[in-house]
């Protein structure tokens, strides 16, 4: 059978993984390589890997998945330059005025892309920006520097690497509601400011049978604004045991997201959040929850596999 890379690039989109980079040998490393054409570090990139003291930058997790990537003809999609979550304390707990907290995050942000100009395709700018109620987190960026902080990343960025594409990603923000609302505005107001956004990302961190009716719609109202949109970081959650009707759910929960990508034009692809599950953020994070990838830990693919495969296959 065809691997979803191949069956992906001919309906001219892309379909990547999150992966970790200590995992990158044996059958994790061969199915990473051969079943998906963009990869985005599950951690390496974020601010406590690479600059967990000021000024002081370590590459080699990033240099390792960014390698991998391109041994592999695959695209890489950065995550994440500016977040709230996986902030080094010397970031998150320091006493900042405003135009120094501005410096050290366009200083690290510069750094970053610099470091990989011309080697990541995407790049995952802001991160979470939002409160479910749409309104601006309160994070140390949000808190001492108000909405300018988006801008003034996605600037950074910009100069730093003209060519790559600058994306704001969010969860919760899958379906029409008060959070994906409060993005739509966000993004109306950044690009009315001209400020240099080409994307936005759906993580699509998703519940078993509770696939937005509204994504597809969703996804058309942002690209309709001008931008390009992505699902980014799509995983599909049950209560454990997996059994075969709740797997058989997900195979079509899977699919629908991936019609919902395929029926916008401007959607660029999809990103799943690990792609086994043995490989996978959920029973750490939701205890009693997992099986939320498309292969089970023993790598074999599950029917949700045969759902993402179905719907990119050639119709
Ligand atoms: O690096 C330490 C290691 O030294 C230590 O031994 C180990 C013990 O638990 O922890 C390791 O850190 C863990 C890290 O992943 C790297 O494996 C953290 O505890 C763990 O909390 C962290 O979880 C990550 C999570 O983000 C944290 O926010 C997940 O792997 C990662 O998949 C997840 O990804 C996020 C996206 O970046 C943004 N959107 C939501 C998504 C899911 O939470």
């Amino acid at each position: 059978d065809a691997p979803l890379r191949d069956l992906a690039a001919a309906r001219g989109v892309y379909l990547g993984t999150a992966v970790t980079g200590g995992k990158l040998t044996g059958g994790y490393a061969d199915t990473a390589a051969t079943q998906f054409d963009s990869i985005t570090p599950g951690n390496e990139m974020k601010w406590d890997a690479v600059e967990s003291v000021r000024g002081q930058f370590d590459w080699a997790g990033a240099d390792r998945v960014v390698a991998f990537a391109e041994a592999h003809a695959q695209k890489v999609r950065g995550h994440t330059l500016v977040w709230h979550s996986q902030l080094p304390s010397w970031v998150n707990n320091g006493t900042w005025t405003a135009d120094t907290l501005r410096t050290v995050m366009t200083d690290h942000v510069t750094t970053e892309v610099s470091r990989y100009k011309g080697r990541v395709d995407h790049w995952d700018v802001v991160n979470e920006p939002l409160n479910e109620d749409g309104t601006l987190r309160r994070s140390v960026f949000g808190a001492t520097l108000g909405e300018s902080y988006i801008a003034d990343a996605f600037r950074a960025a910009r100069a730093a690497d003209p060519a790559a594409k600058l994306y704001v990603n969010d969860y919760s923000t899958d379906a029409i509601g008060a959070k994906s609302d409060g993005m739509y505005d966000l993004v109306k107001r950044l690009l009315a400011q001209g400020v240099p956004i080409d994307g936005v990302g759906f993580q699509a961190h998703l519940i078993l049978g509770q696939v937005p009716a509204s994504m597809e719609a969703n996804l058309r109202r942002f690209a309709d604004l001008g931008v390009d949109v992505a699902v980014t970081e799509l995983d599909i959650r049950m209560t454990l045991p997996a059994t075969a009707e709740k797997l058989d759910r997900q195979k079509s929960d899977y699919a629908a997201v991936m019609r919902a990508c395929l029926a916008v034009t401007r959607c660029a692809g999809v990103t799943v959040w690990g792609f086994t599950d043995s490989d996978s953020w959920i029973p750490d994070f939701f205890p009693g929850e997992g099986a939320a990838t498309l292969y089970d830990e023993g790598l074999n693919p599950k029917p949700a596999y045969a759902g993402v495969a179905g719907t990119l296959a050639p119709t």
